[in-house]
């Protein structure tokens, strides 16, 4: 896999990753670099939902549309599909390399914040359960994290 491509990865999907999503893709944009990016979560409870009103709220304030984004379970196939798959959590990376295909699969696994320098190991809180201003935090991590992903993967 040649094309840089990649994949955020949170528990329900509806919530962090598609805000990752939201935030990569616009600093992507603006940065002029050509990188897939998409998202998926480790459980299935919202698979086809629309993001969680509160993360499409959060975005829109930042200048992101992140409304047309469905909810999907993340694959084994996944690995092969994406060159960079990216956990929001240290319960989702576990996740991750339980389901990473034995010898298979060429993406690399990381957690968002290793790419803060400073902030290697921290998970991005899952905002899910408090008060809507948790989302702005969210909101806060994953633009530090993508920003910081992006210049990695595009400098
Ligand atoms: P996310 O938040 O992982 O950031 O999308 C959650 C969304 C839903 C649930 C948990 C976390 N849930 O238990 O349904």
């Amino acid at each position: 896999m040649n094309e840089l491509s990649v994949l955020f990865v949170c528990l329900g999907n509806i919530c962090r990753s598609p805000l990752a999503e939201g935030a990569f893709r616009a600093a992507a944009e603006e940065a002029g670099a050509d990188i897939r990016a998409s998202s998926a979560g480790t459980g299935s409870w919202h698979v086809g939902e629309p993001p969680d009103p509160r993360a499409i709220a959060v975005a829109n304030a930042n200048g992101v549309d992140i409304s047309a984004l469905r909810g999907r379970q993340v694959t084994a196939e996944d690995f092969l599909r994406f060159s960079h798959v990216i956990a929001l959590d240290r319960e989702n990376l576990a996740h991750l390399k339980r389901l990473r295909p034995k010898g298979g699969g060429a993406a690399e696994l990381s957690l968002l914040l290793d790419h803060v320098p400073g902030r290697e190991g921290e998970p991005v809180a899952d905002p899910y359960f408090g008060e809507e201003d948790g989302f702005a935090e969210t909101w806060d991590d994953v633009v530090a994290g993508t920003r910081a992903l992006l210049t990695e993967l595009a400098p």
